[in-house]
């Protein structure tokens, strides 16, 4: 029978060779170590910073659930009203995104587990209206594609509450809700989800309900592309953003009569590996200019890559969309989409362009129905002590 000691000794000494220096530190007075040491932070106290020169929720690596509020401020609210609800609801996402209760938190045990909570506040133009000030926002222009429903569109404060976990998303969406009441009524609260945390490799791209890997030719949240995409670099809007927020219904009884290849022909990418249909690999740069046997081009002229995109930086779009699943209709038929959410530093000069393209020709357009439709400006971070919004609302 083998020593049990050399054992324990041989397995030590394996985790040793593997943890590394910080195991070999914990290690030092003992062969074995406990490996409690090593445990990785659990999904429910991990914080994303509330205070700096960006809003958290937009740069941050994805979290699994989303709610998108959007609030309607009552007829008398004015500019001054419109700050004491912004230092209101400030004060409440910089508690709850560190895991501290909100003032008043009737359940202040939901808010002990924030799984990088982040909340992000967006400013529509009925806000700047209600504030006496010129909006840098505007709807979209309507589109042939679009068939837009009031109860998704719009609202004059968009609040973008996302966590890995689902009751702390519901938590904080209710704290929020409470303190903005007095102020106006809640216009919608779309969810959305993305692949559970921990499902699969940290930084993956994620799968949407169509099955594809969406998200791929994204501007890297770190990069300075996606710094010239997405953060505004002066005026009182410098350091934020703008978000254009579009509910995407997929027809999905539709799309489950395409054969794949079709699929794969209305995108231009495969969908296992993500892969452009002229590469081999999902990061592969497209080659728009390649043609099949027949002369035809890989990748069709409508296909939702080709017309989609931009490779000039600044022209580029951050997307970070959430999938919804809501229950059937009353026809009985799927009610799933996409919560697609865009930011960029100028709608004009960087979504519309695309957008047009979109709704001109996307081979997509046969399975997918906009119904939703916003457009908000985000304003940059805040320090603490300031509230969100203070350089627009004190300008
Ligand atoms: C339900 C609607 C939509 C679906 C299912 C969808 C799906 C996809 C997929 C699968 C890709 C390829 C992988 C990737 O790079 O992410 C993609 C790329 C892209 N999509 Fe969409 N998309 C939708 C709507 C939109 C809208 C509304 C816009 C903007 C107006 C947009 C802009 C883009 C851009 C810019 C790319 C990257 C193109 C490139 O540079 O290769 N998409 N989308």
């Amino acid at each position: 029978m083998a020593d049990p000691v050399s054992r324990r000794r041989l397995l030590a000494g394996g985790a040793l060779a593997v943890g590394g220096a910080a195991l070999a530190g914990a290690a030092a007075g003992s062969a074995l170590a406990a490996p409690a040491e090593t445990a990785p932070v659990p999904l429910g106290s991990a914080t994303e910073p509330f205070w700096g020169p960006h809003q958290a929720g937009i740069a941050t690596r994805p979290q699994a659930h989303a709610v998108f509020l959007a609030l309607d401020l009552g007829p008398g609210v004015d500019r001054a009203a419109v700050v004491r609800l912004m230092r209101l609801l400030t004060d409440d996402a910089a508690r709850l995104t560190q895991g501290r209760p909100a003032l008043g938190d009737t359940e202040p045990e939901l808010a002990a587990q924030p799984a990088r909570l982040t909340v992000t506040f967006g400013f529509g133009p009925g806000l700047f209206r209600a504030a006496g000030l010129p909006s840098p926002v505007a709807p979209l222009p309507a589109f042939g594609i679009d068939r837009l429903e009031d109860r998704w569109s719009g609202g004059d404060l968009l609040v973008q509450v996302c966590a890995d976990d689902q009751l702390t998303v519901a938590h904080a969406h209710r704290m929020l809700v409470k303190d903005a009441r007095p102020f106006g009524t809640v216009r919608f609260g779309q969810h959305g989800f993305r692949r559970a945390a921990g499902a699969g490799p940290v930084g993956a791209t994620q799968r949407n309900v169509l099955g594809q890997l969406d998200g791929t030719a994204n501007p890297a949240g770190d990069s300075t592309d996606f710094g010239a995409a997405v953060w505004i670099a002066d005026g009182p809007m410098a350091g934020g953003t703008t978000l254009v927020l579009r509910r995407i219904r997929a027809e999905l009884e539709a799309w489950d009569a395409v054969d794949r290849a079709g699929k794969e022909f209305a995108v231009g990418r495969r969908l296992d590996s993500g892969a452009p249909l002229t590469g081999t690999f999902e990061h592969d740069t497209p080659d728009l200019t390649a043609r099949d046997a027949l002369g035809f081009p890989v990748i069709a002229d409508g296909a939702h890559v080709r017309r989609a995109r931009t490779t000039e930086p600044g022209a580029r779009i951050y997307r970070r969309p959430y999938n919804y699943d809501g229950p059937a209709g009353p026809d009985g038929r799927p009610d799933s989409g996409l919560v697609f959410a865009s930011y960029q530093r100028d709608v004009a000069g960087q979504y519309l362009p695309i957008q047009r393209r979109l709704a001109e020709a996307d081979l997509l357009n046969e399975w997918t129905t906009p119904i939703g439709s916003g457009v908000y400006a985000i304003p940059p971070g805040a320090e603490p002590g300031r509230y969100v919004g203070h350089q627009l609302l004190e300008s």
